[in-house]
């Protein structure tokens, strides 16, 4: 099989599984679908929830310097018009004369610039098109209502740096982190959940000294490494590029990008920027050093992540196929604390009363309780379970069988090898918590 049909063959697994199991469906499907917008499911939105918890922990909660925020989607217009992304914030567009589709200049073939992929029409002339999304507040019709869609959650970072420093007067280096959604109106959304129309960001702008900086993007850089490995993704697939001067946002001094290999080719994942002092001279926003008695503008170095990409690169990572049984088993290796269902309990039987009744009072309520993500199945036979449970990365299947009502133990079978042991049911909680560890 030719490397191209491999790459897409395993796309075209990824979209089906996240949507026969209730990861991600595509947006307002029922009426013919919304490019570029995705729902995400039960399933999806655990394994979301898991990766904004562990960063928010990991980046927020458990450091001494940094400080949450959770900023208004909605901005007054002066906000983009101080950044600049009122006028720069834009990719460079052609159009076709004959079909009318609009591409983005600089992902079509450098060999066919002047042909429309779809139609062989002849293009346009490239023009800019600003990809904020624009809207209208309250009643009024004129300009002064002009709202957007917020393009990055890094401005409600920085609008509030004084209302932060007042409240809480945190000393240099210190940060600010937010987790929100982002909206960005791409000319071709594309290749899933990677490049969306609406999307999810989390994002730390740290304010250090100037003459510290590179310091301190060293230090995120690896941070962000690490936070990568931890949950799970292959970082042998992860690379760093340093992005060229010319490439450069019109803000960012310096920027790394980290990329993933994708199926459909190595793309970017997350990025830092050092940022200068631009968005806090943009607002015109000083900050007092009380120690030094001197009144300065902080640099700022900014690890910015897509929530969804992190997604993606987490699902890919995890994405395994086992074809040396008589059928290929699917499942995902997920790490057990980021998997959307920690385990899932079974009676052997389900018309067999006294097993229905021991799994679910004795071994399912308590997980349950305890652990939240635990889930029922009772359906088919043992091997369906384990497959159905396999493809959905469930670390752990537990079934209570006859031996259970006279010895009080279930057999635990673990995902990725396959093997089962027998657990008592008193000691399944902390079992779970020592592996979940
Ligand atoms: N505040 C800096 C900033 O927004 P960016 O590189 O434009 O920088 C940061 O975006 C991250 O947001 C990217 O590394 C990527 O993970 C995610 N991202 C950007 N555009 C996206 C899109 N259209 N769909 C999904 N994720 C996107």
């Amino acid at each position: 099989m030719s490397k191209e049909k491999e790459t897409n063959e395993l796309m075209e697994k990824v979209v089906s599984l996240c949507k026969r199991r209730g990861f991600i469906f595509q947006g307002s499907e029922i009426y013919g679908g919304l490019a570029g917008t995705f729902d995400y499911g039960d399933l999806g939105g655990e394994l979301l929830h898991n990766i904004k918890n562990s960063w928010w922990k990991r980046f927020v909660s458990a450091r001494r310097d940094m400080y949450g925020i959770r900023a208004a989607i909605l901005m007054r217009q002066e906000v983009w018009q101080a950044t600049g992304h009122a006028d720069h914030f834009a990719d460079p567009m052609v159009e076709c004369e004959k079909c009318k589709r609009r591409f983005r200049a600089d992902q079509l073939d450098p060999n066919l610039q002047e042909i429309c992929p779809e139609c062989n029409g002849k293009l346009g002339e490239p023009r800019q098109f600003n990809m904020m999304f624009q809207t209208k507040v309250g009643a009024n019709e004129d300009s002064s209502a002009i709202s957007y869609l917020r393009p990055e959650t890094a401005q409600g970072i920085f609008v509030n740096f004084k209302n932060t420093v007042d409240a809480y007067h945190p000393k240099l280096p210190f940060g600010m982190a937010q987790i929100g959604k982002a909206f960005r109106n791409e000319i071709t959304p594309r290749d899933f959940i990677f490049r969306q129309r609406e999307f999810e960001q989390m994002e730390i702008e740290y304010f250090v000294r100037e003459a510290d900086w590179e310091k301190h993007f060293e230090y995120w850089k690896e941070q962000m490494s690490m936070w990568m490995e931890d949950i799970g993704i292959d970082m042998s697939k992860v690379h760093e590029l340093e992005v060229a001067g010319e490439d450069l946002a019109h803000y960012s001094k310096r920027t790394v990008d980290f990329e993933f290999d994708y199926p459909f080719g190595r793309k970017e994942l997350f990025g830092l920027a050092y940022r200068g002092s631009f968005d806090l001279n943009t607002h015109k926003i000083e900050y007092v050093d009380e120690e030094a008695g001197e009144k300065m503008t902080p640099h700022v170095i900014e690890p910015s992540f897509g929530v969804d990409r992190a997604f993606l690169a987490l699902f890919l990572s995890a994405y395994t196929e086992d074809t040396s049984g008589e059928e290929t088993r699917v499942f995902l290796k997920f790490k057990p604390k980021m998997a959307p269902i920690i385990s899932c309990v079974s009676p052997l039987l389900k018309n067999k009363p006294e097993l229905v009744e021991y799994a679910n009072v004795k071994v399912f309520a308590p997980l349950k309780e305890e652990f939240g993500r635990i889930a029922w199945d009772d359906n088919g036979n043992i091997g369906k379970r384990y497959r159905r449970q396999d493809e959905i990365g469930t670390p752990w299947c537990i079934v209570v069988d006859f031996d259970t009502l006279t010895d009080d133990t279930v057999t635990v079978r673990d995902r990725d090898t396959g093997t089962q042991e027998r657990v008592k049911v008193s000691d399944l909680n902390s079992y779970i918590k020592e592996k979940l560890n």
